[in-house]
């Protein structure tokens, strides 16, 4: 929550940890700066905090969960919808700290401050209808049936790429199914979170329901894997760091969902509306300037319609306007963190050495619009083989590996040929191929003459090294729910009693 208004000054804002419905200066009184992309400035101040922080935050949840847990599900559900209400009134402004904390299209962030509204709507709605089953048993004179109980505290924590939006799937069915939560933002993007949390005391949610502690990954993120009251850690991010909290969490056995990015192809075959196809590709890779963990960052292009393809592909992706992501006009903002736009670059590079043709862009950009260093051109390599690294590791940019494919054999090959799995798009229009490729693309989200579709009524995540579980849709409430089998003897006579019955 805000503490200082300075903006006009240009002096920091700063910001605190938000415990137990309060604004909590951090134990030890270390603040890390954030910037703004778009003109390299450091906007606010947020606490640098550490497991002391935690430790008040996870103590502050966990007061508040028997409580939470008890309320008759109707009601979280209602006090979810007037959240709802609460933050579309309060979209705007929340959509600007968001472009101003990682530099994404106003008109993108926008959309999406208004669209997370209907997750909390979604799951409010599922809250009173959380049920169990009655299941006949073999057993005479017994009664069997399950209660789907909530865990208790979870962690959350969350990447800079969309931060609130990524933060809602993990929120929302968490607290319709009777969760608390602390959740830890990135240290690149925590305002949001900051700014976002007042809005539930707003709706009445109790305090301690929800609760951020803001710092680095290693210090607060790595407290919070690791304090034993944390029953579960939702995560999005890197696969690395995915990687580390899931060993984390297995120290204590800990519940995990995981998120980690992707290689996703774009494959489009010679009978493929161009069109339709070209869009997609360009916003599969340069949409959020290709920071999505969707993004389509390898085209598969079939050999027969790669020259003509590239040529409609090349002549939209030059048209992009780069600039202010609050500008209308814009098509593609600057990279959201300075280490960001130094991997970027690094990786065009890579491709470079590796052999690689540049076919559009290649570096950072500083043209008409650029109002930082933190802008890069929207790159496209051609001549990429799948064995390169452009082709196998997430660059978290906007940089397009062109991959040719003789034929569909070779097209779902390569598409698989890599350790993740996230998403996928076919472009076709041949309904069988439509419905094979799905079925043969090894990914959580198969997209079909379309890309970066998204639904709070659809399972979202991924296969292989892209994660574990699944946000969106009736399955994402299963991730924060277990299941109790209850027994209950009508008839106390035992023939014996050292059998088991
Ligand atoms: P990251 O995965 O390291 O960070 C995501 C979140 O995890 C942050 O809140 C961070 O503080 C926290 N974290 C990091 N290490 C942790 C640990 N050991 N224990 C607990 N929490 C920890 O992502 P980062 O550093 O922001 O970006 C690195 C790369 O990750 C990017 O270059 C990009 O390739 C990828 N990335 C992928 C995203 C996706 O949605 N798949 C989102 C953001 C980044
Ligand atoms: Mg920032």
């Amino acid at each position: 929550m805000r503490h200082t208004s300075a903006h006009a000054r240009h002096e920091p804002v700063q910001y605190e940890n938000h415990i137990g419905g309060r604004n909590v200066p951090p134990a030890g009184g270390k603040y890390l700066d954030t910037e703004d992309p778009t003109f390299g400035r450091v906007w606010a101040r947020v606490p640098a905090s550490t497991a002391e922080d935690v430790d008040r935050a996870v103590e502050a949840a966990k007061k508040a969960f028997p409580g939470w847990a008890a309320l008759k599900p109707s009601q979280r559900g209602r006090l979810l919808y007037k959240l709802a209400d609460i933050i579309e009134a309060n979209a705007e402004r929340l959509a600007e700290i968001e472009v101003r904390d990682n530099g994404k299209l106003y008109a993108e962030m926008h959309a999406q401050m208004c669209y997370i509204a209907e997750w909390y709507r979604y799951y409010g709605g599922m809250a009173d209808k959380i049920e169990g089953v009655v299941i006949p048993t073999d057993k005479s004179n017994i009664f069997n049936f399950t209660r789907n109980e909530p865990l208790g505290v979870i962690g959350m924590i969350t990447p800079w790429n969309s931060p609130l939006l990524l933060l809602t799937w993990k929120l929302a069915p968490a607290l319709a199914a009777g969760n608390v939560a602390v959740i830890k933002p990135s240290e690149f993007t925590s305002v949001s979170t900051l700014e976002f949390l007042p809005l539930f005391t707003q709706a009445g949610f109790p305090p301690g329901v929800v609760n951020a502690v803001t710092g680095f990954g290693k210090d607060a993120g790595a407290s919070l894997v690791d304090h034993p009251d944390v029953v579960k850690i939702a995560f999005t991010g890197s696969d690395l760091s995915g990687q580390k909290i899931y060993e984390g969490a297995a120290r204590h056995i800990k519940h995990v969902t995981l998120e980690l990015g992707g290689k996703s192809p774009n494959i489009v075959f010679d009978d493929a509306n161009m069109e339709a196809a070209v869009n997609g590709v360009i916003s599969g890779i340069f949409a959020a300037s290709g920071q999505t963990c969707i993004a389509g960052s390898r085209l598969l292009l079939q050999r027969s319609i790669h020259d003509a393809f590239m040529e409609k592909l090349l002549a939209v992706a030059a048209s992009a306007r780069i600039g202010n992501p609050m500008e209308r006009e814009t098509n593609v903002g600057p990279v959201a963190t300075r280490p960001q736009c130094a991997k970027v670059l690094d990786y065009i590079d890579v491709a470079r050495q590796e052999g690689a043709t540049c076919v559009l862009g290649g570096g950072r950009y500083a043209g008409e619009g650029a109002t930082s260093d933190l802008f890069v051109s929207p790159t496209i390599f051609t001549g990429v083989n799948n064995a390169m690294r452009i082709a196998r590791e997430e660059v978290f940019g906007p940089v397009l590996a062109v991959i040719p494919f003789e034929d569909e054999e070779q097209a779902y090959a390569i598409a698989n040929d890599t350790a993740f799995g996230l998403g996928a798009g076919l472009w076709t229009s041949d309904m069988r191929r439509a419905i094979e490729g799905s079925a043969r693309i090894e990914a959580g989200t198969v997209w079909v003459n379309t890309y970066r579709a998204l639904s709070y009524t659809s399972p979202f995540g991924g296969y292989k090294r892209s994660g574990i579980g699944r946000e969106g849709g009736m399955e994402a409430i299963k991730e924060y729910l277990q299941t109790k089998s209850v027994w209950i003897c009508t008839d106390p006579a035992v023939d014996n009693p050292f059998l088991m019955r």
